[in-house]
């Protein structure tokens, strides 16, 4: 779908549908809308004094023009209660909408800039919010099914400037939308494939295609070269496993020096079916997503590089396949990681920590300065915060508050888990450093508090997204499958900080 800015009175747009919105509880109708139902003889104000139409949010009605406006349809979209409005709202109903349309086999549609003006609502945010809602709504994964879609797509969205004025500050908004949804659409692809065609080795290829789009440089590192680094904690999860595995290191240089002033680290696995500690059946094919945190980094990376600020940023990606072959790990298994420190294996099935562990050990290797770690880590993290928020965890309040600051302009949801060092005792083990399992309670604090230790005493966040990852409906802009979550949050992170180094601002 293209999505274009254009100016003009919304009463002479030719489209298929014109999308104005409504306000819940507004007593007369003004603005556009007010414009398009005189034209309409008061079709519109006649539906809402009879309290057919009440503008509460997502209440989304067609009705059509019947010549009396070139455009078709007009597209009455609810964005409830006007002091409540937010970015997040109007991504959702935009992308409600456009999936009507949609459905409706219309392939051209237009739109006035929903909520502009509302709140600290500017026209340049409206139109990014509306160009992420329209794409990512729209997302869908068919690359397996070989039947004909049922309906066409939509291939032009226009936003109706009514102001030359707003141009400008539009199409930016236009522009930077597109490239936040096209990176977190990239993100679902990525998840939404499956692990027979989702290996590192493809993931590996997936990053070669991206260094080779935006100028990314990257390095591949091979088991033997994993082996010299003394990535023992990795190529222990990857020994079960046919699939060779690979470490993925894209860099993104937006600043002359060689500091890297940001790593954003994913979890990589490709598939997770426990190793040893083999999972039970039930779902196990939902474990294909087990890469979504290698996903989302190397799909902000790639954003980051579209948008070009001034920071050093480099994506890393332990991609491994976690299974129990004849070589795999097993509980009791004592492995060493980069950073020196050993481990005693408990389960097979915690392998996210252990390839998380040496990808922080290299973050460090490289003098990051500051680490964001992204890990479908923990089954305890979605019985802790549902599939509503992703969880955070740091030993750093400062890099905490502007990765929550930056999600929050996001909607992509996220809410800090405590951090106390008693949590550590639970991860104490008799024969190594520390062992890879902390017992039942408090599962995701634990792992976190597993991984801090390899962090070391750079600034670090980590972001426990096995809740917030896949979708297990059509919601909003979220389609069923990957949400391409944090993606948005990170590329904003990076921005953020390219903003103000010190991250402190
Ligand atoms: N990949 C899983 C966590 C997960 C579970 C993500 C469900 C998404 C949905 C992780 O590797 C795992 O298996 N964790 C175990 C840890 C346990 C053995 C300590 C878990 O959460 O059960
Ligand atoms: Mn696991
Ligand atoms: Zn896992």
């Amino acid at each position: 779908m293209e999505i274009r800015v254009i100016t003009g009175d919304v009463t002479k747009i030719e489209a298929g549908a014109i999308v104005v919105n409504l306000f819940e509880g507004v007593e007369s109708l003004d603005g556009d809308i007010a414009t398009v139902d005189k034209a309409l003889d008061g079709a519109i104000s006649q539906l809402v004094s009879q309290g057919e139409i009440k503008g509460k949010l997502g209440e989304i009605t067609v009705i059509h023009s019947l010549g009396k406006l070139p455009a078709a349809r007009v597209v009455i979209a609810g964005l409830g209660k006007k002091p409540e409005l937010t970015l997040d709202k109007i991504r959702g109903v935009v992308a409600e909408a456009c999936r009507l349309l949609q459905k409706k086999g219309i392939d051209d549609a237009a739109t006035v800039v929903l909520g502009a003006g509302v709140g600290d609502i500017t026209p340049e945010s409206a139109s990014q919010t509306i160009t992420e809602g329209a794409l990512l709504g729209l997302y869908s994964f068919k690359k397996h099914v070989t039947k004909e879609p049922e309906y066409g797509e939509i291939k032009q969205l226009s936003i109706v400037a009514t102001s030359e004025d707003d141009v400008h500050l539009l199409e930016r908004g236009c522009d930077e939308g597109k490239v936040l949804a096209e990176a977190a659409k990239l993100a679902r692809d990525m998840v939404n494939e499956p692990a027979n065609y989702m290996t590192p080795g493809h993931m590996a290829e997936v990053a070669k295609k991206l260094a080779q789009d935006y100028g990314l440089e990257l390095i591949v590192l091979e088991r033997e070269q994993m082996q010299q680094l003394g990535m023992g904690a990795l190529l222990g999860v990857a020994q079960g496993s046919a699939q060779p595995p690979k470490f993925i290191v894209l860099s993104y240089k937006g600043k002359g020096s060689d500091e890297i002033a940001l790593a954003l680290v994913g979890k990589g696995i490709t598939f997770d079916s426990g190793g040893i500690s083999l999972k039970p059946g039930n779902k196990m094919e939902e474990m294909k997503g087990d890469m979504a945190g290698g996903a989302a980094v190397m799909a902000a990376i790639s954003a980051i590089s579209r948008l070009k600020p001034e920071i050093n940023v480099t994506a890393i990606v332990p991609a491994v396949e976690n299974l129990p072959g004849g070589h795999a790990l097993k509980p009791g298994d004592i492995l060493t990681a980069m950073n020196g420190k050993t481990i005693e294996i408990i389960s097979t099935d915690a392998e996210g920590r252990l390839i998380v562990a040496d990808a922080l050990g290299y973050a460090n290797k490289l003098k990051a300065k500051l680490i964001v770690d992204v890990a479908t880590l923990t089954g305890a993290c979605i019985i802790a915060l549902g599939n509503v928020c992703t969880g955070a965890f740091t030993t750093n309040q400062e890099l905490a508050n502007k990765v929550i600051a930056a999600g929050a302009k996001t909607g992509e949801l996220i809410w800090q888990m405590p951090m106390y060092d008693e949590y550590k005792e639970q991860n104490k083990s008799d024969v190594a450093d520390i062992k890879n399992v902390g017992g039942r309670n408090a599962g995701a604090i634990t792992a976190a508090q597993f991984l801090a230790e390899f962090a070391g005493d750079t600034p670090w966040v980590h972001l426990d997204i096995a809740g917030t990852s896949m979708s297990d409906k059509e919601h909003n802009y979220l389609a069923k499958g990957a949400t391409g979550v944090p993606v948005r949050t990170l590329v904003n992170l990076a921005l953020a900080i390219a903003q103000c180094p010190s991250y402190q601002c």
